[in-house]
């Protein structure tokens, strides 16, 4: 399989955002029976702000679109605040208006967890798999709620959350004791099987990890390594992401 990731830098965190809105938009509009993955997360907030945005502009049909969210807390409602569910309501679908039987996120309140987590597999592959996926990544290198040594041949599963997720999302809970120890995420191999996966990483914030990723070996103590045997990726930065990047990353970025 040919590896090929594709780096795109950019100035500021509007520029980030202008340029993964029109890919978004540009595959809701060559293939409007696309199935996208979907993130969360305060990376994706002005994603969508601009691609609710750029849709003003351009009216796109959604009516035959469908969406798998990577995750969701356990135990939160999806009239949690703090829900993803609610996330996605608040700053998508709300305004964009997908059928409702199209929208598909892990149920944080699911009874027979497990086998509802097989099922959200099973339905990301009933509909072919997830056309592009969208994601973000935490600092310690999770990709959706995959911590580090998740197993790269994981689909969609129970995670505990690791000290340092907790303590990095604690900033949207009024204390610590708040914030979830758990959630539903799809599993790495599900993400995997994305035809196109775009990565976006923005702010001081993800310094490291970025750097870190770029001159990691494929390793499940990283979980966004997995990405870097994706026939096509593209990692999304701002400068501030992309400061401790090497020269050779920015000899690709345009
Ligand atoms: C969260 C979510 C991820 C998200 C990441 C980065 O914990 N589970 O799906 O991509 O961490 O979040 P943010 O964009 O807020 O930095």
């Amino acid at each position: 399989m040919m590896m090929l990731t594709m780096y795109k830098i950019f100035e500021t965190v509007d520029e980030v955002s202008r340029y993964t809105a029109q890919r978004l938009l540009e595959k809701i509009q060559t293939a409007p029976k696309a199935v996208l993955g979907l993130a969360t997360g305060s990376t994706m907030e002005p994603v969508y702000a601009q691609l609710l945005d750029d849709m003003q502009h351009s009216p796109t049909d959604v009516s035959q679109l469908t969406t798998f969210n990577l995750d969701e807390y356990i135990g939160l409602s999806a009239e949690h605040p703090q829900s993803y569910n609610f996330y996605m309501y608040q700053h998508l679908f709300n305004h964009l208006h997908l059928p409702a039987a199209n929208v598909h996120l892990p149920d944080g309140l699911a009874h027979s967890i497990d086998q509802a987590c097989q099922a959200y597999s099973a339905a990301i592959q009933a509909m072919g798999g997830l056309d592009l996926q969208l994601l973000g990544i935490g600092s310690n290198g999770h990709i959706g709620f995959n911590e580090p040594h998740t197993c790269f041949n994981s689909r969609t599963h129970v995670v505990e959350l690791s000290e340092q997720t907790r303590i990095d999302n604690g900033r949207f809970f009024t204390n610590q004791n708040e914030t979830p120890t758990h959630a539903i995420t799809m599993g790495i191999l599900d993400i995997l099987e994305a035809k196109e996966i775009i990565l976006v990483a923005t702010g001081a914030n993800k310094t490291n990890i970025m750097a870190q990723l770029f001159e990691s070996a494929i390793d499940e103590s990283l979980p966004a390594s997995a990405l870097k045997q994706h026939p096509n990726l593209t990692i999304v930065m701002d400068r501030e992401a992309a400061a401790l990047l090497p020269k050779q990353a920015y000899k690709n970025a345009v």
